[in-house]
């Protein structure tokens, strides 16, 4: 039986993986390490609370005594780190966060991992991989008119506090290939959507905003331009590089569906539209636009493609309406997380 260590598998990727990997093997073990911020939300996770193959443990990836303990417990044989601190909004606020778990949190799983891996000899122990989750914003902007997209020869440029922590840690866990051979992927990812995404985030922040019939807040002229994924195309993806990945590399993950902003907010309300005739176009408001913000993000993710045979396979503007529709099915689930409630479903 194969032994993982998911860390962040309570916020919104991280929970959409553990489903996915339970629902496909049978002959895993997944502990779930996440800190419960905000952004954790046990009740993503609520119906496999009690699998057998499955425990959730409360704890920081930056605390090096807990992961340790893990470590020798478990004897994982896989880590993939979703753990971080994940809007950009919020880091522009205060990076401090952002760093301590994003690039600090990093190091002390991977050197953990290291330790419990490695063999007298200074080679590692077989069949063993540590996965850092990236995402496409570490590359920076495109301009709107240009040809060519993100790969992975594209040079590191930043432009957020966040995405240049997730850049730092990208550095990091590379440094641990370089030097000591350390067997690691990166994956970056563009833009995820799907269920249990936290309401901050621009899909599930403007259902709610709609069936409140509340202002759409859509930054500057909205003509910012994402590559959209859906959720388990992207949980797909790095289920093939954690198995069939080469040692040492990265791989970008895109969902082939670059969707301005604007247009995005648009058919989010002509979906809705159908529900109730009042929210409509009237409700968006242009606000002024975030620090930095990056123009366009496209990804060129051809290296997978060709490699391990990765695709997207969700259309977006079916697998949107299949999100709206979870959204719609599961309201008392954005209920608890604009009450509080939610951060109760922990029990010591
Ligand atoms: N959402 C996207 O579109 C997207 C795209 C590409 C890459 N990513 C990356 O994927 C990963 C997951 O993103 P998400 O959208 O699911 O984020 P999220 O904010 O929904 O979830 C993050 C999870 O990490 C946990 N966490 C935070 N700090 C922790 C710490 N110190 N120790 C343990 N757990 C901690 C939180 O409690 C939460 O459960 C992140 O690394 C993010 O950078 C996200």
């Amino acid at each position: 039986m194969k032994k993982y260590l998911i860390t962040g598998g309570a916020g919104f990727i991280g929970s959409n993986f553990i489903h996915y990997m339970l629902d496909k093997y049978n002959d895993i073990f997944i502990v779930n390490l996440d800190k419960l911020t905000y952004a954790g939300n046990l009740l993503n996770l609520q119906d496999i609370k009690n699998n057998k193959n499955y425990k959730f443990i409360k704890g920081d990836i930056c605390d090096s005594k807990l992961t340790d303990k893990l470590f020798a417990q478990y004897d994982f044989d896989y880590v993939v780190n979703f753990a971080a601190e994940s809007h950009v909004d919020r880091s522009i606020e205060s990076a401090n966060s952002f760093f301590e778990t994003n690039v600090m949190g990093t190091l002390n799983l991977i050197q953990t991992a290291m330790k419990h891996w490695k063999n007298p000899d200074d080679s590692f122990k077989s069949g063993r991989k540590y996965l850092q989750i990236s995402t496409d914003e570490v590359y920076g902007s495109l301009d709107l008119d240009s040809k060519t997209k993100f790969s992975e020869n594209t040079k590191i440029d930043p432009h957020s506090p966040y995405s240049s922590s997730k850049a730092s840690a990208d550095l990091l866990v590379k440094s641990f290939f370089d030097t000591y051979k350390m067997p690691i992927n990166i994956t970056r990812c563009s833009n995820n959507y799907g269920p249990y995404q936290f309401p901050e985030k621009l899909i599930p922040l403007m259902f709610s905003k709609c069936i409140k019939k509340e202002q759409l807040p859509v930054y500057g002229d909205g003509k910012n331009v994402r590559d959209w994924i859906y959720v388990l195309d992207h949980c797909r993806a790095i289920d093939l590089v954690l198995h069939k990945g080469k040692v040492g590399e990265i791989y970008n993950v895109g969902g082939d569906s670059e969707v301005p902003n604007i247009d995005l907010v648009k058919k989010i309300i002509q979906y809705l539209s159908s529900y109730d005739k009042n929210i409509n176009e009237k409700l968006i408001t242009y606000v002024k636009d975030r620090k930095g913000h990056d123009r366009r993000y496209a990804i060129d993710f051809s290296k997978i493609k060709d490699n391990l045979g990765f695709c997207p396979t969700h259309d977006f503007d079916t697998s949107l309406k299949m999100t709206l529709d979870w959204y719609l099915n599961n309201k008392d689930w954005l209920e608890k997380i604009e009450s509080g409630e939610y951060q109760n479903a922990y029990k010591a």
